[in-house]
C-alpha cells in the first residue's frame, strides 16, 4: 500500500531554520522601535467569533465575503452553549484588539492605550507571490477616549516608516488620503454612486455589483475599464466637511514637520469598512502586483460598533512580514547561522557517556554545545562539527582518557591543546 504523503496547505509556508534569523531580526528590531514609541505587546487568540470580523471589516468587504476561514462548529458534548456561535481564524488584528480593549475596560485605566502585536493572520485568498493564506503581520494600534489628534495620526504614519527603514527597505512610497467622518463617507459614497452610475455598463462585472454594496472599492479596482472611469472622475477631497478638511491639513503639516514624505492619493480608500478620516498605505515597486508592504488608518466608529463607548477613538496599521522579506534588498546582512560554541567528538561507546555528561556541565554554564549521538568515524564527526559551525571541538579518544585530558581544537585556527578533563568547562567558558 502506498504511504500517504502530506504536503503544505496551499498558500502557507514553513519558515525553515535557515531563514529563522531573518524573521527574528525583523521581530527584534520592531520590538526595539516600538518600545521607543512606548507601545506594549498584546497577544490575542488566533480565532474569534466570526461576527466580530463581519461587524468590524464590514459584511460587504472582500475579506468577509470571500476570504474568511471559518471553523467547523464544535459539536462536542458540554460545549453546546457555544454551538450557536461560529468562529473564524483571524484575518487581521484590529478587530481582536478592539474586542480585547473593550472587554478589559482599558478606557477606564488609561487615556491612550498603545498596543502592538506580531503574529499570523489567515485569509482564504487565491495564493500568488506575496499573497498567502497564512501570513504574518506586525500591527500597531493606539486607542483611547477622545484621543483623535492629527499629531497621533502623523506619528503613527512616521512609526510605520521608521519600522520599514529599520528593516532596510529603501524602495517604498507612502500614500495618504482622508475619508472624512462617518457622515462625510456617506456623502462621498452617494456622490460616487451618482457619478459612476451612468457608466455602470462599462464597469467590470465585480464593480457593477460593488456600485450598490461597496462603491468605494471601485476606486481601487485594478481592471483597465474601471481605472479609466475612475481617473475621469477627477476626485479631490471636496466631499470632506470643513472639520475633516482641517484635520487632514493638520495631519499633513505634522507629517512635514516630522520630515515624512508622502503622496496624496484621493482614490485610496482601503478595503475594510471601519476606516474614517486618515488612511494610508505603503507600497513598494519591488513587490509585483501585491505591492502593499503595509497599511492602516483611523477607525473612530469601530469601538462603538463593537459594543464600546462612542467616545473612544482608534488608529493603527499593520505591515506584512512576508512582503517585508520580499522587499528587503540586503537580507544577507543578517547572520544566518545559529553559532555553536562546542561540538563534542567521542570515539567509542564508553567515551560517549563521558562526553554526554560533559554536555550538561557545559550547558549549565550557558555554553551552546552538541554531540554526535552516533559514535561514527572521527572524520564524519569532524564534518558534522564543521556543518554546525562549531567554534571549538572537544575530542575524547582512548589516548586522552588514559591521561584524563581532552583535546580542545579551535576550529578557526586549527590550534589544538590538551586540557585536564576536570578543567574543560572552565577553560571553554574563558574562551567563548
Ligand atoms: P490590510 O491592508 O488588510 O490591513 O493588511 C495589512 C498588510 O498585511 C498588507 O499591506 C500586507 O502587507 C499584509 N497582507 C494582507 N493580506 C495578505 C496576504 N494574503 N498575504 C500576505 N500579506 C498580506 C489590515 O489588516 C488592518 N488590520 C491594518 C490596520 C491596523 N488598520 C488599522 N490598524
Amino acid at each position: 500500500m502506498e504511504k500517504n504523503k502530506f504536503s503544505l496547505p496551499r498558500g502557507t509556508a514553513d519558515i525553515l531554520p535557515e531563514n529563522i534569523a531573518l524573521w527574528q531580526a525583523i521581530e527584534s528590531k520592531a520590538r526595539e522601535i516600538l518600545k521607543n514609541y512606548n507601545y506594549k505587546e498584546i497577544r490575542t487568540p488566533l480565532f474569534e467569533e466570526t461576527d466580530l470580523f463581519a461587524r468590524s471589516m464590514g459584511q460587504t468587504s472582500d475579506v468577509v465575503q470571500k476570504q474568511m476561514l471559518t471553523l467547523q462548529p464544535n459539536q462536542r458534548e458540554g460545549e453546546t452553549g457555544q454551538s450557536a456561535k461560529m468562529f473564524s481564524l483571524r484575518p487581521e488584528g484590529t478587530a481582536s484588539i478592539v474586542r480585547s480593549y473593550i472587554e478589559n475596560n482599558f478606557d477606564k485605566k488609561e487615556s491612550l492605550t498603545k498596543l502592538f502585536y506580531i503574529g499570523p493572520m489567515f485569509r482564504g485568498e487565491r495564493p500568488q507571490k506575496g499573497r498567502l493564506r497564512q501570513f504574518h503581520q506586525i500591527g500597531v494600534e493606539a486607542i483611547g477616549p477622545n484621543s483623535a489628534s492629527p499629531f497621533l495620526d502623523a506619528e503613527m504614519i512616521a512609526l510605520s516608516i521608521d519600522l520599514l527603514k529599520a528593516f532596510d527597505i529603501k524602495d517604498y512610497t507612502l500614500k495618504i488620503n482622508s475619508l472624512g467622518s462617518a457622515e462625510d463617507k456617506k456623502l462621498f459614497s452617494q456622490k460616487l454612486r451618482d457619478l459612476i452610475s451612468k457608466d455602470k455598463s462599462q464597469l467590470c462585472p465585480t464593480c457593477q455589483e460593488r456600485l450598490d454594496r461597496n462603491v468605494f472599492r471601485i476606486l481601487d479596482c485594478k481592471s483597465k475599464e474601471c481605472r479609466a472611469i475612475v481617473s475621469g472622475l477627477n476626485l479631490g477631497t471636496s466631499f470632506l466637511s470643513e472639520e475633516s478638511q482641517k484635520y487632514y491639513t493638520q495631519v499633513k503639516q505634522a507629517l512635514k514637520s516630522l520630515k515624512v514624505a508622502y503622496q496624496e492619493v484621493p482614490t485610496l480608500v482601503r478595503g475594510l469598512d471601519y476606516y474614517t478620516q486618515t488612511v494610508f498605505e505603503i507600497t513598494s515597486t519591488s513587490l509585483g502586483s501585491q505591492d502593499a508592504l503595509g497599511a492602516g488608518g483611523r477607525y473612530d466608529g469601530l469601538i462603538e460598533e463593537l459594543g464600546g463607548s462612542n467616545e473612544v477613538d482608534g488608529i493603527g496599521f499593520s505591515l506584512g512580514i512576508e512582503r517585508i522579506l520580499l522587499a528587503q534588498q540586503e537580507p544577507s546582512a543578517v547572520k544566518k547561522d545559529q553559532p555553536l560554541d562546542v561540538f563534542i567528538v567521542t570515539l567509542d561507546e564508553p567515551l560517549f557517556e563521558k562526553g554526554f555528561g560533559l554536555l550538561s556541565l557545559l550547558r549549565e554554564k550557558n555554553i551552546a554545545c552538541d554531540i554526535s549521538y552516533k559514535v561514527s568515524s572521527l572524520k564524519s564527526q569532524m564534518r558534522l562539527a564543521d556543518k554546525m559551525a562549531a567554534r571549538y571541538v572537544v575530542l575524547l579518544g582512548q589516548d586522552e582518557m588514559a591521561k584524563s585530558v581532552v583535546t580542545l581544537k579551535n576550529m578557526a585556527t586549527g590550534e589544538q591543546t590538551q586540557v585536564p578533563f576536570d578543567q574543560v568547562v572552565e577553560v571553554v567558558k574563558g574562551k567563548v
